[in-house]
């Protein structure tokens, strides 16, 4: 049985949880330990931040030796992608060192590592999808703090599956989802970014995907060319304006009032950081090697606003 071990930093602390109810917090990680109770072939043990903050190299050691895992998951990041413009050395402590230390772990073990990445490599500046060999050329801190996290796993630990991802949303955490249907309850009509445009991806879609990654690679599937780096998220596209509409629709459905959606350019909504323009990813290349393509993206609104308008 595979023992994926992931950091949630909201999980129960010090403890082997699974599965992890975590009460608040936390897009991508909390969906892969909902997930994974349903892989009788996977246990997920997840360590909250007390007990393994990948930014101190004895409490990886700690949670490693603790946990015994033979996949590592690292869902830990710095995610204010504005605030990391003026807070720079936190943003490459966690992104960059935390990445390395974490990697460096599961390589001393001889253990591979999931790694989480971003479409904030990229500029979003190209007319097209990016494909995993377009040249990286991150505009934000943020970007570039994830860029040489990247770099830092590759050289910590050769068996790496870097999965580069985009747009990702869901019923819990702090994410577009939970913010635009709570934002709506104000009854005000809401002003949305019609100009950029990506992937959503459902959190508990990519987190089965990362599962099945998991899965595959415990089971011997993923010979020596299968470590590399690959862009996974939701299938289809839109724009920040496209995706509140579709949630604002299913919401809808299910008996909540309309709201006013007025589609804004990226001018009219000024960032600290700039945000990519296209931030679509060709995700070819993940279904060409583990046989695996997200939902649509469409799919993945209409679960998370089920789940977020219950009860
Ligand atoms: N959300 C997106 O749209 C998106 C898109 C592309 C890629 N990704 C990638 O997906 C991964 C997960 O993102 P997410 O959306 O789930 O972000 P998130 O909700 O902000 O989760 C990041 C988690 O890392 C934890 N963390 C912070 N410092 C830590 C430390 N020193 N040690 C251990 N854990 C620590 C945070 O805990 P606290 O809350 O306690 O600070 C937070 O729960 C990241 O690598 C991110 O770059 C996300």
């Amino acid at each position: 049985m595979a023992r994926t071990m992931a950091p949630l930093a909201h999980g129960r602390e010090g403890s082997v949880c699974e599965p992890v109810a975590t009460p608040r917090g936390l897009t991508a990680l909390r969906a892969l330990i909902e997930a994974a109770p349903s892989r009788s072939e996977i246990k997920a043990l997840a360590a909250g931040r007390a007990a393994l903050d990948v930014r101190d190299p004895r409490s990886i050691e700690r949670a490693f030796g603790d946990l015994s895992p033979t996949i590592a998951v690292n869902t830990a990041a710095y995610t204010a992608v504005d605030k990391a413009e003026t807070d720079q050395d936190a943003a490459f402590s966690l992104n960059r060192d935390g990445a390395r230390a974490f990697a460096a772990a599961a390589a001393r073990r001889n253990i591979p590592v999931i790694h989480l990445s971003t479409h904030y490599v990229f500029d979003g500046t190209k007319p097209a999808p990016y494909v995993e060999s377009d040249a990286p050329r991150p505009a934000t801190v943020f970007g570039r703090s994830k860029l040489e996290g990247e770099h830092a796993v590759r050289d910590a630990n050769p068996q790496h599956v870097i999965i580069r991802t985009g747009w990702v949303f869901g019923p819990t955490g702090q994410n577009f989802a939970t913010k635009i249907l709570g934002a709506a309850d104000g009854g005000a009509p809401l002003r949305v970014v019609s100009d950029q445009h990506g992937n959503p991806t459902y959190a508990p879609h990519l987190a089965a995907a990362i599962l099945d990654v998991a899965r595959m690679i415990s089971a011997g599937d993923l010979r020596g060319s299968g470590w590399g780096t690959y862009h996974a998220s939701g299938t289809g596209v839109t724009s920040w304006h496209g995706l509140a509409g579709e949630m604002f629709e299913c919401a809808a459905k299910r008996g909540r009032r309309g709201v006013l959606l007025e589609p804004i350019a990226s001018a009219d909504y000024p960032t600290q950081a700039p945000r990519p323009k296209n931030s679509e990813l060709d995700c070819a290349k993940f279904e060409r090697t583990f046989g695996l393509r997200l939902p649509a993206w469409q799919q993945g609104v209409a679960d998370c606003v089920a789940r977020l308008t219950t009860g």
